[in-house]
Protein backbone atom coordinates (compact mmCIF):
# COMPACT_ATOMS: atom_id res chain seq x y z
CA UNK A 1 0.00 0.00 0.00
CA UNK A 2 2.43 2.37 0.99
CA UNK A 3 4.55 1.44 -1.89
CA UNK A 4 0.94 2.32 -3.91
CA UNK A 5 0.95 6.03 -2.79
CA UNK A 6 5.06 6.34 -3.62
CA UNK A 7 4.29 5.20 -6.67
CA UNK A 8 1.46 7.47 -7.12
CA UNK A 9 3.17 10.80 -5.45
CA UNK A 10 6.26 10.25 -7.83
CA UNK A 11 3.58 9.92 -10.87
CA UNK A 12 1.67 12.96 -10.13
CA UNK A 13 5.31 14.92 -9.08
CA UNK A 14 6.64 13.67 -12.49
CA UNK A 15 3.50 15.02 -14.48
CA UNK A 16 3.34 17.97 -12.74
CA UNK A 17 6.87 18.60 -13.40
CA UNK A 18 6.53 20.25 -17.04
CA UNK A 19 3.87 22.37 -15.78
CA UNK A 20 5.78 24.08 -12.98
CA UNK A 21 8.92 24.91 -15.63
CA UNK A 22 6.35 25.89 -17.69
CA UNK A 23 5.14 28.60 -14.97
CA UNK A 24 8.72 29.33 -13.97
CA UNK A 25 9.40 30.26 -17.66
CA UNK A 26 6.36 32.23 -18.02
CA UNK A 27 7.07 34.83 -14.85
CA UNK A 28 10.71 35.32 -15.95
CA UNK A 29 9.75 36.37 -19.28
CA UNK A 30 7.19 38.69 -17.69
CA UNK A 31 10.08 40.14 -16.13
CA UNK A 32 12.26 40.69 -19.12
CA UNK A 33 9.55 42.10 -20.74
CA UNK A 34 8.64 44.29 -18.24
CA UNK A 35 12.00 45.57 -17.48
CA UNK A 36 11.39 46.77 -21.42
CA UNK A 37 8.77 49.04 -20.21
CA UNK A 38 5.98 46.71 -21.23
CA UNK A 39 2.98 47.41 -19.24
CA UNK A 40 0.59 43.89 -17.91
CA UNK A 41 -2.27 44.16 -17.33
CA UNK A 42 -3.28 41.66 -13.69
CA UNK A 43 -2.85 38.48 -13.78
CA UNK A 44 -2.91 35.45 -12.04
CA UNK A 45 -1.34 32.38 -11.22
CA UNK A 46 -2.23 29.70 -13.48
CA UNK A 47 -5.23 31.45 -15.37
CA UNK A 48 -3.35 34.60 -16.55
CA UNK A 49 -5.88 37.54 -17.39
CA UNK A 50 -8.58 35.11 -18.11
CA UNK A 51 -10.65 36.27 -14.33
CA UNK A 52 -10.95 39.79 -16.08
CA UNK A 53 -11.77 38.59 -19.69
CA UNK A 54 -14.54 36.37 -18.41
CA UNK A 55 -16.18 39.71 -16.65
CA UNK A 56 -15.85 41.55 -20.50
CA UNK A 57 -17.12 38.39 -21.96
CA UNK A 58 -20.66 38.59 -19.67
CA UNK A 59 -21.09 42.14 -20.88
CA UNK A 60 -20.81 41.28 -24.50
CA UNK A 61 -17.66 42.31 -24.95
CA UNK A 62 -14.19 40.57 -26.44
CA UNK A 63 -10.69 40.50 -24.36
CA UNK A 64 -9.70 42.80 -26.51
CA UNK A 65 -11.31 45.39 -24.08
CA UNK A 66 -8.76 44.58 -21.48
CA UNK A 67 -6.03 46.51 -23.44
CA UNK A 68 -8.25 50.35 -24.34
CA UNK A 69 -6.67 52.37 -21.47
CA UNK A 70 -2.73 52.53 -22.29
CA UNK A 71 -2.77 55.46 -24.67
CA UNK A 72 1.25 56.05 -23.88
CA UNK A 73 2.31 52.28 -24.42
CA UNK A 74 3.56 50.58 -27.07
CA UNK A 75 3.04 47.39 -26.00
CA UNK A 76 0.41 45.48 -23.48
CA UNK A 77 0.89 42.39 -22.01
CA UNK A 78 -1.05 39.24 -20.60
CA UNK A 79 -0.96 35.96 -19.90
CA UNK A 80 -2.85 33.84 -22.29
CA UNK A 81 -2.32 29.44 -21.25
CA UNK A 82 1.36 29.77 -20.34
CA UNK A 83 2.36 32.08 -23.01
CA UNK A 84 3.26 35.64 -22.68
CA UNK A 85 0.65 37.64 -24.98
CA UNK A 86 2.04 41.22 -26.34
CA UNK A 87 -0.71 43.36 -27.96
CA UNK A 88 0.37 46.32 -30.07
CA UNK A 89 -1.00 49.63 -29.32
CA UNK A 90 -0.58 51.80 -31.21
CA UNK A 91 0.34 52.46 -34.78
CA UNK A 92 4.27 52.53 -35.18
CA UNK A 93 4.76 49.25 -32.91
CA UNK A 94 1.37 47.65 -35.08
CA UNK A 95 2.93 48.46 -38.23
CA UNK A 96 6.05 46.76 -36.41
CA UNK A 97 4.51 43.40 -36.60
CA UNK A 98 2.04 43.30 -39.90
CA UNK A 99 5.07 44.65 -42.19
CA UNK A 100 7.93 42.28 -42.21
CA UNK A 101 9.95 44.65 -44.21
CA UNK A 102 10.28 47.07 -40.95
CA UNK A 103 12.18 44.56 -38.83
CA UNK A 104 13.27 42.35 -41.72
CA UNK A 105 11.81 39.18 -39.70
CA UNK A 106 8.47 37.08 -40.86
CA UNK A 107 5.86 36.74 -37.62
CA UNK A 108 3.43 33.94 -37.69
CA UNK A 109 0.49 32.35 -36.91
CA UNK A 110 -0.60 30.33 -33.82
CA UNK A 111 -3.65 30.74 -32.53
CA UNK A 112 -5.61 29.33 -30.15
CA UNK A 113 -8.60 29.81 -32.72
CA UNK A 114 -7.12 26.43 -34.22
CA UNK A 115 -8.90 24.47 -31.07
CA UNK A 116 -12.07 26.52 -31.43
CA UNK A 117 -13.07 27.14 -34.66
CA UNK A 118 -10.29 25.94 -36.38
CA UNK A 119 -11.51 22.42 -35.77
CA UNK A 120 -13.78 22.48 -39.03
CA UNK A 121 -11.18 23.19 -40.77
CA UNK A 122 -7.61 22.70 -39.13
CA UNK A 123 -5.27 22.62 -42.60
CA UNK A 124 -6.77 25.86 -44.16
CA UNK A 125 -4.55 29.09 -45.17
CA UNK A 126 -5.90 30.50 -41.73
CA UNK A 127 -3.46 28.38 -39.57
CA UNK A 128 -0.14 27.71 -42.15
CA UNK A 129 2.75 29.53 -41.93
CA UNK A 130 3.03 32.63 -44.44
CA UNK A 131 6.20 30.62 -45.07
CA UNK A 132 4.53 27.37 -45.89
CA UNK A 133 4.71 26.29 -49.47
CA UNK A 134 1.50 27.45 -51.92
CA UNK A 135 0.58 29.69 -49.36
CA UNK A 136 -0.17 32.65 -51.86
CA UNK A 137 -1.24 31.14 -54.48
CA UNK A 138 -3.97 29.48 -52.02
CA UNK A 139 -4.83 33.21 -50.83
CA UNK A 140 -4.73 34.44 -54.62
CA UNK A 141 -7.25 31.58 -55.63
CA UNK A 142 -9.61 32.60 -52.84
CA UNK A 143 -9.80 36.03 -53.85
CA UNK A 144 -10.30 35.06 -57.67
CA UNK A 145 -13.46 33.22 -56.92
CA UNK A 146 -14.44 36.43 -54.64
CA UNK A 147 -16.03 37.71 -57.99
CA UNK A 148 -18.02 41.34 -56.13
CA UNK A 149 -20.32 41.82 -59.38
CA UNK A 150 -21.57 38.52 -58.11
CA UNK A 151 -22.28 38.94 -54.72
CA UNK A 152 -23.30 42.28 -55.16
CA UNK A 153 -26.11 40.35 -57.27
CA UNK A 154 -26.57 37.97 -54.72
CA UNK A 155 -26.77 39.97 -51.67
CA UNK A 156 -28.76 42.82 -53.16
CA UNK A 157 -31.66 40.00 -54.18
CA UNK A 158 -31.63 38.43 -50.72
CA UNK A 159 -31.44 42.11 -49.15
CA UNK A 160 -34.49 43.33 -51.31
CA UNK A 161 -36.18 39.92 -50.30
CA UNK A 162 -35.52 39.77 -46.22
CA UNK A 163 -35.99 42.98 -45.94
CA UNK A 164 -39.39 43.23 -47.60
CA UNK A 165 -40.93 40.14 -45.51
CA UNK A 166 -40.65 41.48 -42.37
CA UNK A 167 -43.32 41.84 -40.35
CA UNK A 168 -44.95 45.06 -39.15
CA UNK A 169 -46.11 46.73 -36.11
CA UNK A 170 -44.82 44.03 -33.66
CA UNK A 171 -40.95 43.97 -32.36
CA UNK A 172 -38.70 41.36 -34.73
CA UNK A 173 -35.45 39.97 -33.89
CA UNK A 174 -33.61 41.19 -36.58
CA UNK A 175 -30.39 39.59 -35.38
CA UNK A 176 -31.79 36.16 -36.90
CA UNK A 177 -32.86 37.63 -40.02
CA UNK A 178 -29.66 39.34 -40.49
CA UNK A 179 -28.01 35.83 -39.76
CA UNK A 180 -30.17 33.96 -42.05
CA UNK A 181 -29.21 36.97 -44.78
CA UNK A 182 -25.77 36.04 -44.08
CA UNK A 183 -25.80 32.58 -44.03
CA UNK A 184 -28.15 32.36 -47.43
CA UNK A 185 -25.61 34.98 -49.36
CA UNK A 186 -22.35 33.40 -48.35
CA UNK A 187 -24.24 29.69 -48.54
CA UNK A 188 -24.74 30.50 -52.28
CA UNK A 189 -22.17 32.66 -53.30
CA UNK A 190 -19.75 29.72 -52.19
CA UNK A 191 -21.36 26.89 -53.08
CA UNK A 192 -24.54 27.53 -55.15
CA UNK A 193 -28.40 27.30 -54.26
CA UNK A 194 -28.79 23.33 -54.76
CA UNK A 195 -25.45 22.98 -52.70
CA UNK A 196 -25.62 24.88 -50.03
CA UNK A 197 -29.08 23.27 -49.20
CA UNK A 198 -28.13 19.48 -49.18
CA UNK A 199 -29.21 17.88 -45.64
CA UNK A 200 -26.26 16.66 -43.31
CA UNK A 201 -27.40 15.10 -40.15
CA UNK A 202 -26.57 17.59 -37.12
CA UNK A 203 -26.83 17.38 -33.03
CA UNK A 204 -28.28 20.47 -30.89
CA UNK A 205 -27.14 21.27 -27.80
CA UNK A 206 -29.37 18.86 -26.35
CA UNK A 207 -27.86 16.23 -28.18
CA UNK A 208 -30.85 15.24 -30.64
CA UNK A 209 -30.01 14.78 -34.26
CA UNK A 210 -31.87 16.14 -37.29
CA UNK A 211 -31.13 16.99 -41.26
CA UNK A 212 -30.39 20.25 -41.67
CA UNK A 213 -29.53 22.07 -44.67
CA UNK A 214 -25.49 22.51 -44.98
CA UNK A 215 -24.89 25.81 -44.36
CA UNK A 216 -27.38 25.88 -41.77
CA UNK A 217 -25.58 23.32 -39.84
CA UNK A 218 -22.01 24.78 -40.83
CA UNK A 219 -23.20 28.31 -39.45
CA UNK A 220 -24.89 26.87 -36.18
CA UNK A 221 -21.33 24.45 -35.49
CA UNK A 222 -19.16 27.21 -35.85
CA UNK A 223 -21.11 29.69 -33.66
CA UNK A 224 -21.30 26.99 -30.99
CA UNK A 225 -17.45 26.39 -31.27
CA UNK A 226 -16.22 29.54 -30.79
CA UNK A 227 -18.58 30.11 -27.84
CA UNK A 228 -17.68 26.89 -26.39
CA UNK A 229 -13.92 27.57 -26.51
CA UNK A 230 -14.52 30.72 -24.77
CA UNK A 231 -15.58 29.02 -21.46
CA UNK A 232 -13.25 29.81 -18.91
CA UNK A 233 -11.21 26.37 -18.70
CA UNK A 234 -11.25 26.17 -22.40
CA UNK A 235 -9.44 29.90 -22.58
CA UNK A 236 -6.63 28.76 -19.47
CA UNK A 237 -5.90 25.59 -21.62
CA UNK A 238 -6.84 25.76 -25.05
CA UNK A 239 -6.26 22.17 -25.90
CA UNK A 240 -9.45 21.52 -23.07
CA UNK A 241 -11.79 22.52 -26.03
CA UNK A 242 -10.80 19.95 -28.48
CA UNK A 243 -11.51 17.34 -25.22
CA UNK A 244 -14.10 15.06 -25.39
CA UNK A 245 -15.04 15.57 -21.72
CA UNK A 246 -18.48 17.54 -22.13
CA UNK A 247 -21.33 16.75 -24.14
CA UNK A 248 -21.01 19.85 -25.81
CA UNK A 249 -17.76 18.75 -27.16
CA UNK A 250 -18.59 15.66 -28.56
CA UNK A 251 -21.91 16.94 -30.10
CA UNK A 252 -19.62 19.37 -32.09
CA UNK A 253 -17.53 16.75 -32.73
CA UNK A 254 -19.96 15.03 -34.17
CA UNK A 255 -21.13 18.03 -36.51
CA UNK A 256 -17.02 18.49 -37.41
CA UNK A 257 -16.93 14.95 -38.68
CA UNK A 258 -20.65 15.39 -40.39
CA UNK A 259 -19.66 18.17 -42.23
CA UNK A 260 -15.95 16.95 -43.10
CA UNK A 261 -17.26 13.82 -44.82
CA UNK A 262 -19.88 15.46 -46.08
CA UNK A 263 -18.05 17.74 -48.00
CA UNK A 264 -15.42 15.19 -48.93
CA UNK A 265 -18.38 13.84 -50.94
CA UNK A 266 -19.81 16.84 -52.56
CA UNK A 267 -16.32 18.09 -54.06
CA UNK A 268 -15.57 14.54 -55.60
CA UNK A 269 -18.86 16.23 -57.78
CA UNK A 270 -18.98 18.72 -60.03
CA UNK A 271 -19.27 22.69 -58.53
CA UNK A 272 -21.78 24.86 -59.68
CA UNK A 273 -21.04 27.64 -62.14
CA UNK A 274 -19.32 30.71 -61.13
CA UNK A 275 -18.92 29.46 -57.34
CA UNK A 276 -16.18 30.36 -55.07
CA UNK A 277 -16.07 26.48 -54.70
CA UNK A 278 -15.36 26.04 -58.82
CA UNK A 279 -12.95 28.96 -58.89
CA UNK A 280 -10.89 27.59 -55.76
CA UNK A 281 -11.20 24.09 -56.70
CA UNK A 282 -9.38 24.65 -60.28
CA UNK A 283 -7.22 26.91 -58.92
CA UNK A 284 -5.78 24.80 -56.62
CA UNK A 285 -6.13 21.59 -58.91
CA UNK A 286 -3.61 22.74 -61.21
CA UNK A 287 -0.98 23.45 -58.61
CA UNK A 288 -1.23 20.29 -57.00
CA UNK A 289 -3.03 21.17 -53.86
CA UNK A 290 -5.00 17.97 -52.20
CA UNK A 291 -8.66 17.32 -51.74
CA UNK A 292 -8.94 17.59 -48.00
CA UNK A 293 -6.62 21.39 -48.30
CA UNK A 294 -9.30 22.44 -50.85
CA UNK A 295 -11.75 21.29 -48.81
CA UNK A 296 -10.56 23.37 -45.54
CA UNK A 297 -9.76 26.59 -47.83
CA UNK A 298 -13.84 26.61 -48.98
CA UNK A 299 -15.12 25.48 -45.06
CA UNK A 300 -12.64 28.61 -44.17
CA UNK A 301 -14.04 31.05 -47.04
CA UNK A 302 -17.57 29.83 -45.83
CA UNK A 303 -17.76 30.21 -42.07
CA UNK A 304 -15.30 33.65 -41.80
CA UNK A 305 -17.76 36.10 -43.43
CA UNK A 306 -21.00 34.82 -41.29
CA UNK A 307 -20.64 36.49 -38.00
CA UNK A 308 -18.30 39.08 -39.03
CA UNK A 309 -20.70 40.15 -41.66
CA UNK A 310 -23.97 39.51 -39.35
CA UNK A 311 -22.14 41.68 -36.55
CA UNK A 312 -21.11 44.65 -39.16
CA UNK A 313 -24.76 44.41 -40.53
CA UNK A 314 -26.18 44.69 -36.96
CA UNK A 315 -23.60 47.37 -35.25
CA UNK A 316 -24.01 49.77 -38.04
CA UNK A 317 -28.18 49.57 -38.15
CA UNK A 318 -27.82 50.15 -34.33
CA UNK A 319 -25.85 53.07 -34.16
CA UNK A 320 -28.11 54.54 -37.51
CA UNK A 321 -31.09 53.88 -36.02
CA UNK A 322 -30.76 55.87 -32.73
CA UNK A 323 -33.05 58.66 -32.40
CA UNK A 324 -29.06 60.91 -32.00
CA UNK A 325 -28.02 59.74 -35.24
CA UNK A 326 -30.88 60.78 -37.12
CA UNK A 327 -28.76 62.49 -39.52
CA UNK A 328 -27.39 59.81 -40.92
CA UNK A 329 -30.51 57.56 -41.41
CA UNK A 330 -32.02 60.70 -43.39
CA UNK A 331 -29.11 60.60 -45.39
CA UNK A 332 -29.20 57.63 -46.69
CA UNK A 333 -33.37 57.05 -46.97
CA UNK A 334 -32.90 60.14 -48.85
CA UNK A 335 -29.66 60.19 -50.79
CA UNK A 336 -29.31 59.05 -54.63
CA UNK A 337 -27.14 56.00 -55.79
CA UNK A 338 -23.42 57.44 -55.57
CA UNK A 339 -24.30 59.41 -52.84
CA UNK A 340 -25.81 57.42 -50.90
CA UNK A 341 -23.48 54.45 -51.49
CA UNK A 342 -21.13 56.56 -49.92
CA UNK A 343 -23.06 57.86 -46.88
CA UNK A 344 -23.36 53.99 -46.33
CA UNK A 345 -20.13 52.82 -47.00
CA UNK A 346 -18.71 55.95 -43.86
CA UNK A 347 -21.49 54.44 -42.01
CA UNK A 348 -20.29 51.28 -41.97
CA UNK A 349 -16.38 52.20 -41.57
CA UNK A 350 -17.18 54.00 -38.35
CA UNK A 351 -19.48 50.70 -37.50
CA UNK A 352 -16.78 48.73 -38.11
CA UNK A 353 -14.06 51.18 -35.86
CA UNK A 354 -16.54 51.11 -33.33
CA UNK A 355 -17.61 47.96 -33.18
CA UNK A 356 -15.02 45.50 -34.83
CA UNK A 357 -16.61 42.25 -34.98
CA UNK A 358 -13.32 40.57 -34.49
CA UNK A 359 -9.72 40.90 -33.65
CA UNK A 360 -6.37 40.24 -35.64
CA UNK A 361 -5.60 36.87 -36.26
CA UNK A 362 -2.74 35.55 -32.92
CA UNK A 363 0.69 35.44 -34.14
CA UNK A 364 4.07 34.16 -32.79
CA UNK A 365 7.46 35.71 -33.20
CA UNK A 366 9.67 32.37 -34.79
CA UNK A 367 12.91 34.49 -34.89
CA UNK A 368 13.82 36.86 -31.97
CA UNK A 369 13.42 40.17 -33.74
CA UNK A 370 13.93 44.00 -32.72
CA UNK A 371 10.99 46.48 -32.53
CA UNK A 372 11.54 50.53 -32.82
CA UNK A 373 8.00 52.10 -31.08
CA UNK A 374 7.47 55.56 -30.16
CA UNK A 375 8.41 54.52 -26.45
CA UNK A 376 12.14 52.89 -27.48
CA UNK A 377 13.44 49.79 -28.80
CA UNK A 378 12.12 46.08 -27.37
CA UNK A 379 13.72 42.86 -28.06
CA UNK A 380 11.00 40.18 -28.70
CA UNK A 381 11.91 36.14 -27.92
CA UNK A 382 11.05 33.43 -29.75
CA UNK A 383 7.71 32.22 -28.54
CA UNK A 384 6.57 35.13 -27.64
CA UNK A 385 2.34 35.56 -28.93
CA UNK A 386 2.03 39.31 -30.69
CA UNK A 387 -1.09 41.09 -31.91
CA UNK A 388 -2.24 44.60 -33.02
CA UNK A 389 -4.88 45.44 -30.96
CA UNK A 390 -7.40 47.12 -33.51
CA UNK A 391 -9.89 47.87 -30.45
CA UNK A 392 -6.95 50.26 -28.64
CA UNK A 393 -6.05 51.98 -32.33
CA UNK A 394 -9.64 52.11 -32.81
CA UNK A 395 -10.61 53.70 -29.93
CA UNK A 396 -7.64 56.52 -29.54
CA UNK A 397 -10.37 58.66 -32.01
CA UNK A 398 -13.14 58.75 -29.06
CA UNK A 399 -16.51 56.81 -28.66
CA UNK A 400 -18.90 59.02 -30.61
CA UNK A 401 -20.73 57.64 -34.03
CA UNK A 402 -19.21 60.10 -36.33
CA UNK A 403 -19.06 58.72 -40.54
CA UNK A 404 -17.77 62.31 -41.36
CA UNK A 405 -14.55 60.64 -40.81
CA UNK A 406 -14.47 58.58 -43.69
CA UNK A 407 -15.92 60.57 -45.50
CA UNK A 408 -12.94 63.54 -45.85
CA UNK A 409 -10.42 63.72 -48.19
CA UNK A 410 -8.22 60.48 -49.22
CA UNK A 411 -5.18 60.17 -46.27
CA UNK A 412 -7.43 61.86 -44.23
CA UNK A 413 -9.48 59.07 -42.08
CA UNK A 414 -8.54 57.31 -39.16
CA UNK A 415 -5.85 54.62 -38.95
CA UNK A 416 -8.05 51.30 -38.64
CA UNK A 417 -7.58 47.61 -39.64
CA UNK A 418 -11.14 45.81 -38.72
CA UNK A 419 -9.61 43.69 -41.40
CA UNK A 420 -6.62 43.60 -40.57
CA UNK A 421 -3.60 44.60 -42.47
CA UNK A 422 -0.41 42.98 -44.64
CA UNK A 423 -0.47 39.55 -46.12
CA UNK A 424 -2.61 38.27 -43.48
CA UNK A 425 -5.16 40.25 -43.90
CA UNK A 426 -8.85 39.86 -44.69
CA UNK A 427 -9.26 38.28 -48.28
CA UNK A 428 -12.97 38.87 -48.00
CA UNK A 429 -13.07 42.91 -47.05
CA UNK A 430 -15.12 43.92 -50.54
CA UNK A 431 -17.39 40.80 -50.39
CA UNK A 432 -18.29 41.63 -46.83
CA UNK A 433 -18.52 45.31 -47.12
CA UNK A 434 -21.06 44.93 -50.39
CA UNK A 435 -22.77 42.36 -48.27
CA UNK A 436 -23.17 44.37 -45.08
CA UNK A 437 -23.56 47.84 -47.35
CA UNK A 438 -26.81 46.18 -49.17
CA UNK A 439 -28.52 44.98 -46.09
CA UNK A 440 -28.47 48.17 -44.28
CA UNK A 441 -29.19 50.09 -47.75
CA UNK A 442 -31.96 48.23 -48.32
CA UNK A 443 -33.01 48.20 -44.93
CA UNK A 444 -33.37 52.03 -44.06
CA UNK A 445 -34.49 52.74 -47.44
CA UNK A 446 -37.65 50.58 -46.77
CA UNK A 447 -37.43 51.38 -43.28
CA UNK A 448 -36.70 54.28 -42.10
CA UNK A 449 -39.18 54.92 -39.52
CA UNK A 450 -37.74 51.85 -37.88
CA UNK A 451 -37.34 51.67 -34.08
CA UNK A 452 -34.84 50.27 -31.79
CA UNK A 453 -36.89 48.62 -29.03
CA UNK A 454 -34.43 47.14 -26.91
CA UNK A 455 -32.69 50.51 -26.41
CA UNK A 456 -32.46 50.29 -22.21
CA UNK A 457 -30.81 46.32 -22.40
CA UNK A 458 -27.67 46.48 -20.83
CA UNK A 459 -24.32 46.39 -22.09
CA UNK A 460 -25.59 46.01 -26.12
CA UNK A 461 -22.56 45.74 -28.16
CA UNK A 462 -22.21 43.79 -31.72
CA UNK A 463 -19.47 41.56 -32.17
CA UNK A 464 -18.37 37.86 -32.84
CA UNK A 465 -18.79 36.43 -28.91
CA UNK A 466 -21.85 38.83 -28.17
CA UNK A 467 -25.10 37.60 -27.35
CA UNK A 468 -26.84 40.82 -27.25
CA UNK A 469 -30.26 41.46 -28.98
CA UNK A 470 -31.56 43.29 -31.26
CA UNK A 471 -34.87 43.77 -31.56
CA UNK A 472 -37.06 46.45 -33.85
CA UNK A 473 -40.71 47.68 -34.24
CA UNK A 474 -41.45 48.56 -38.40
CA UNK A 475 -43.89 51.36 -39.19
CA UNK A 476 -47.24 49.98 -40.24
CA UNK A 477 -46.30 51.93 -43.39
CA UNK A 478 -45.36 49.44 -45.53
CA UNK A 479 -42.31 48.62 -47.96
CA UNK A 480 -40.79 51.19 -50.28
CA UNK A 481 -38.60 51.53 -53.29
CA UNK A 482 -35.83 49.38 -53.18
CA UNK A 483 -32.77 50.62 -51.60
CA UNK A 484 -29.31 48.32 -52.88
CA UNK A 485 -26.33 50.86 -53.34
CA UNK A 486 -24.51 52.02 -56.23
CA UNK A 487 -25.42 50.82 -59.73
CA UNK A 488 -21.77 49.42 -60.70
CA UNK A 489 -20.59 47.22 -57.28
CA UNK A 490 -16.96 47.72 -58.12
CA UNK A 491 -16.93 50.88 -58.83
CA UNK A 492 -17.93 51.42 -55.44
CA UNK A 493 -14.72 50.78 -53.79
C1 LIG B 1 -17.19 42.85 -42.44
C2 LIG B 1 -16.85 41.60 -42.53
C3 LIG B 1 -15.48 41.03 -42.20
C4 LIG B 1 -14.57 41.41 -41.25
C5 LIG B 1 -14.67 42.57 -40.27
C6 LIG B 1 -13.43 40.50 -41.36
C7 LIG B 1 -12.29 40.57 -40.58
C8 LIG B 1 -11.23 39.70 -40.69
C9 LIG B 1 -10.05 39.74 -39.86
C10 LIG B 1 -9.78 40.77 -38.78
C11 LIG B 1 -9.24 38.73 -40.24
C12 LIG B 1 -7.87 38.38 -39.64
C13 LIG B 1 -6.79 39.20 -40.30
C14 LIG B 1 -5.45 39.08 -39.60
O1 LIG B 1 -5.23 38.18 -38.80
O2 LIG B 1 -4.59 39.94 -39.87
C15 LIG B 1 -9.90 38.02 -41.32
C16 LIG B 1 -9.38 36.93 -41.96
C17 LIG B 1 -10.02 36.24 -42.97
N1 LIG B 1 -11.24 36.57 -43.55
FE1 LIG B 1 -12.42 38.14 -43.04
N2 LIG B 1 -13.69 39.61 -42.36
C18 LIG B 1 -14.93 39.89 -42.89
C19 LIG B 1 -15.56 39.22 -43.92
C20 LIG B 1 -15.05 38.13 -44.60
C21 LIG B 1 -15.73 37.44 -45.68
C22 LIG B 1 -17.10 37.84 -46.22
C23 LIG B 1 -14.92 36.41 -46.06
C24 LIG B 1 -15.13 35.37 -47.13
C25 LIG B 1 -16.16 35.32 -47.95
C26 LIG B 1 -13.72 36.47 -45.23
C27 LIG B 1 -12.65 35.60 -45.32
C28 LIG B 1 -11.53 35.64 -44.52
C29 LIG B 1 -10.44 34.66 -44.58
C30 LIG B 1 -10.38 33.45 -45.54
C31 LIG B 1 -9.49 35.04 -43.61
C32 LIG B 1 -8.18 34.35 -43.27
C33 LIG B 1 -7.01 34.98 -44.02
C34 LIG B 1 -5.63 34.38 -43.69
O3 LIG B 1 -5.50 33.61 -42.75
O4 LIG B 1 -4.66 34.72 -44.38
N3 LIG B 1 -13.84 37.53 -44.36
N4 LIG B 1 -11.12 38.64 -41.58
Amino acid sequence: MVRFWYASAVAAGAASLPLAVRAVRTIRDRRYYERQGVLFTKTYPFVGSERAVSGLIDRNKSRDYLYLDHPDTDFVGSIRGFDIQLYAVNREAAEALINPAITGKYIDRDTPARYSFGQLSPSALTFQPITSEHFSDRKRNIGKGFDQERIFAISSRRAAEYSGELAHGAAIDLKSVVAEYTRGVIGEFVWGRDTMSLPVSYKDDAGNVSQEPFMDSLNATFTRLRFYSNRFWNRVHFPMATWPVTREARNLQYNIKQIQDHLSRVLRGTPEPGTVWEHVAKGNDEIGIPLEITRDDLLTASIAGLDTVQNTILATLWYVLLPENSEWREAIESGAHEEKDKIVDACVSESLRLSPPGSTINNKVINDLDVRAEGGKYHLKKGTRVMPNMHALHAKYGDAFLPGRFLREKGSEPYVMPFGKGRRSCPGRNVGTIMAKNFVSEFITNHPDARVSNTGDNDVHFNNISRSNFMVVIDQGGVRESGSVGACPVRAF
